[in-house]
């Protein structure tokens, strides 16, 4: 178990189109642990791989109530509508509102390449969303008007430039 170097915007990898997980063995599991260990200690509530560098289609999360590993994510259905404040890793957390579905089914494998389909609302299913947009080379900040997504990257590269 490790904490890995998060990539962050631009990072080419992050607007790359991951590649399917074909492989479900003990590396994957590995990789699933060193994900959970960035993901806490930069206290996230998601990670996906391409957040580490890899252009896989992978992820972790553990927000709200659920904790899993998705392989291969998609979304298959969606519902309602909800605006709330977003942020992501990649980006120094700089928050932003995105409008998104209220509720999403995401289908995805687990650790074993198992299919399975889990429901969420709000909050977790932002997360669902978001972290399936990693894996398709999509950032939060390409859901915003062209505005507030300079002025979310011009707040990021200023907090960036202070550390
Ligand atoms: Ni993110």
């Amino acid at each position: 178990m490790a904490v890995r170097t998060i990539t962050e915007y631009p990072g080419t990898v992050l607007a790359e189109v991951g590649k399917p997980v074909e492989r479900f063995d003990s590396e994957l599991a590995a990789l699933a642990d060193d994900m959970f260990d960035t993901m806490y200690h930069a206290e996230g509530v998601g990670l996906a791989a391409p957040q580490i560098g890899l252009g896989l289609r992978f992820f972790v999360m553990d927000c709200d109530g659920i904790k899993l590993v998705a392989a291969n994510p998609e979304i298959v259905a969606t519902e309602g509508e909800q605006s709330g404040q977003e942020g992501c890793l990649s980006v120094g957390k700089v928050p932003a509102v995105v409008v998104r579905p209220l509720r999403a089914t995401l289908r995805a494998q687990d650790l074993n390449g198992e299919w399975f389909e889990r429901e969420a609302e709000g909050y977790a299913a932002r997360c669902f969303m978001h972290e399936t947009d990693h894996c398709d080379g999509k950032l939060f900040i390409d859901h915003l008007p062209k505005l507030r997504r300079d002025m979310v990257v011009k707040r990021f590269k200023k907090e960036k430039s202070w550390k």
